[in-house]
């Protein structure tokens, strides 16, 4: 049996694994230095490019750690509609000079080829995005000594978590930033996403597991919030994307407290799946007609971002953020731990405080 949450790292702050560049080993060395738990991101990498991360990260920190894996989607049933997508973003391709991306690059992330590296050589943590993994997997990653958790937005969600025996569910509420990790990819459930708060608080009255709490967190008396709300840990994205460690492009970085960016929603316009970023041009354009096809739309649009990107075109990338956003601080990330922890003994204080009055200080 896989060692308790606690156990792995003293402060209950997890940096959340951030495909596609921002959370490599050098952010979750520093957040697992601090005694924090960093992660790694394996998601749109190969086996062996995860391999190499990990075996970087044990070079930087010998504290434990984590890996994060993208569960295989179903065959999407809409392939006609990844055509008509493709043509509605004929002009995007031509305004940022390149071509649309292949969108049968392939759908499964490599699946099977990480967890053969991660029960050949485990790690002390992993975590699962997307889905449920199957039972078996979660046992034999057990047996390898490392601790699992799944991502779940609902409490139907959070449910099949504990089912398949994982030690701890991810409850991602509606203001997280990047992907929700939905185990279906669902248009008739958009709408219907769930508070933190409400979610952890429920998520703890329906099941048996321990909650890491995920969405909107950006600051230590947040993480005082969910902490009472049940949870035994946060798990914070947006509040390390902006970090010298973190490896998100420049624009990003500078896009999270720009006051252009005025708000944040979930769209399926980058990817084919509901993710939550800065509202920018593209997001508005094609987010209203995107199909419900992940990773197809994924692949479709990655020359395009990289080409906004390579153009210095905040508005043709995907700026994945939290609602939170406007609260990032560009402090260094062992020395964010270090604040957020501090922000949280404060906040504990101060409800010991306000308890001593009864409830109400006035
Ligand atoms: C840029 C970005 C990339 C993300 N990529 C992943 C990922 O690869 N795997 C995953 O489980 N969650 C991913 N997430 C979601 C986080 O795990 C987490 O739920 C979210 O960051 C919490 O909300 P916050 O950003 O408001 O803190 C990503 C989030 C962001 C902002």
């Amino acid at each position: 049996m896989s060692s308790a949450l606690t156990d792995l790292f003293p402060h209950p702050i997890v940096q959340a694994p951030m495909a596609g560049g921002p959370s490599g080993p050098q952010l979750a060395a520093a957040v697992s230095d601090a005694g924090g738990l960093g992660f790694l991101a394996a998601g749109y990498k190969t086996a062996d490019g995860m391999y190499q991360e990990i075996k970087q990260l044990r070079g930087l920190t010998g504290r434990p750690f984590g890996v994060n894996v993208f569960v295989p989607q179903p065959e999407n049933a809409e392939s006609g509609a990844v055509d008509l997508y493709a043509q509605q973003l004929a002009g995007e391709a031509t305004w940022y000079d390149t071509e649309l991306g292949d969108r049968e690059h392939g759908r499964d992330d490599g699946y099977d080829a990480k967890l053969a590296v991660l029960l050949d050589d485990p790690v002390p943590a992993v975590s699962f995005h997307f889905g449920v993994p199957a039972r078996e997997v979660v046992d034999s990653l057990h047996r390898a000594g490392t601790f699992v958790l799944v991502t779940a937005t609902t409490v139907e969600e959070a449910l099949a978590v504990e089912r398949s025996g994982a030690d701890a569910v991810i409850a991602q509420g509606v203001e997280a930033g990047g992907h929700q990790g939905s185990h279906r990819n669902a248009v008739a459930h958009d709408g219907a996403g769930i508070g933190v708060l409400s979610l952890v608080a429920q998520v703890r009255e329906a099941t048996g597991v321990p909650v890491v709490a995920a969405g909107g967190i950006m600051r230590g008396g947040q993480i005082a919030a969910v902490l009472a709300a049940g949870a035994s840990a946060a798990q914070l994205g947006t509040a390390f994307l902006a970090t010298p460690e973190s490896g998100a492009h420049a624009l990003h970085k500078q896009a999270l407290t720009d006051p252009l960016f005025t708000h944040t929603e979930l769209t399926r316009a980058f990817s084919g799946r509901q993710a939550r970023g800065l509202v920018n041009r593209f997001l508005r354009e094609h987010g209203p007609y995107a199909p419900a096809a992940y990773p197809e739309v994924h692949h479709l649009t990655a020359p395009l971002r990289r080409a906004a990107a390579k153009a210095g075109d905040p508005q043709g990338m995907a700026l994945w953020a939290g609602q939170g956003h406007r609260m990032a601080r560009a402090l260094p990330a062992g020395q964010l731990v270090e604040v957020l922890v501090a922000e949280l003994g404060a906040a504990a204080t101060a409800l010991s405080a306000r308890s001593a009055f009864g409830g109400d200080p006035r």
